[in-house]
């Protein structure tokens, strides 16, 4: 996957190219995170049942994920369902399960064929068994790939990862009799993201200004990008936007601005 890739899937003049070319490609985000919202608002605003945006979505996922490994984005994170979301009746939640599988079974080839590494943040375990398995084949098959890092965030929760990563802790500490000293490159490594670089950019599509507990640990320092664009309408042209405008930020992680350092 190189940028000749995106080359050949954008038009020449085409909005997409014309943003495309404004990136600076030797300064990407290294990891991306992405609070996939607005598909109920988006069915509703159609005359559709809710489950239809959910349909539409997988759309996006596919465009996303695709133009992440060609523009060779290391990681990429995408909230699919939150450990709230078991508050939604049944037959949406059924629906989320029934995509999920078929998403992945669709997908794994292209995944495949694209290098892509998939793995899952959240509690599997207390997900359908139907979907771990085919969950844990998609990881399982994949496990090689060196492309594109894909996570999805499944039955996730930002409190119940840090609350999962205390009892790891206290785990440990009872099996070797020991209690350990906590820093936060130790806490970090019980996360169910241990090992991956936290994200530069978060993103929220349809135009709510909230995390709902997404990555609370790991969005310390990430700079947010909000657009009204409902998920199923997410594509090229606004992952794109938010590349260039997540260029133009001066990130000062407590310090000061880059503008004044020499002067300071
Ligand atoms: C995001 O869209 C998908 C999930 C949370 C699973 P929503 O279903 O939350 O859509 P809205 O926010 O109600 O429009
Ligand atoms: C966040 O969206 C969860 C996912 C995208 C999976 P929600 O639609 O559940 O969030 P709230 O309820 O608007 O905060
Ligand atoms: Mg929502």
């Amino acid at each position: 996957m190189s940028r000749q890739d995106i080359l050949d899937s954008t038009e020449e003049g085409s909005i997409e190219r014309q943003l495309f070319e404004k990136i600076d490609i030797s300064r990407l985000p290294a990891h991306i995170a992405v609070i996939m919202d607005g598909n109920g608002r988006w069915a509703k605003g159609r005359g559709l049942p809710r489950v239809e945006g959910h349909r539409s979505g997988i759309a996006s996922v596919r465009e996303i994920v695709e133009t992440c490994a060609r523009l060779d984005v290391p990681i990429l994170t995408l909230y699919a369902f939150s450990v709230e979301n078991w508050k939604r009746p049944r037959s949406e939640v059924d629906v989320l399960m029934k995509l999920l599988k078929q998403y992945l079974r669709l997908e794994l080839s292209t995944l495949m064929k694209n290098d892509i590494r998939f793995q899952v943040l959240g509690r599997l375990s207390e997900l359908p068994g139907d979907v771990v398995s085919e969950l844990e084949a998609g990881m399982e098959r994949t496990r090689d790939n060196r492309g594109l890092l894909f996570n999805i965030a499944l039955n996730y929760g930002g409190r119940a990862e840090i609350t999962d990563a205390c009892q790891r802790i206290v785990n440990e500490a009872l099996a070797c009799g020991e209690a350990p000293k906590i820093d936060e490159a130790f806490f970090a490594q019980r996360l169910y993201t241990a090992g991956i670089a936290d994200p530069d950019l978060m993103i929220r599509t349809s135009g709510e200004l909230r995390i709902s507990n997404f990555l609370l640990w790991q969005i310390a320092y990430s700079e947010i990008w909000v657009t009204d664009t409902f998920w199923p309408d997410f594509r090229k042209r606004e992952l794109f936007e938010a590349i260039i405008d997540f260029q133009k930020r001066d990130r000062r992680y407590g310090g000061i601005a880059a503008s004044t350092r020499s002067t300071a």
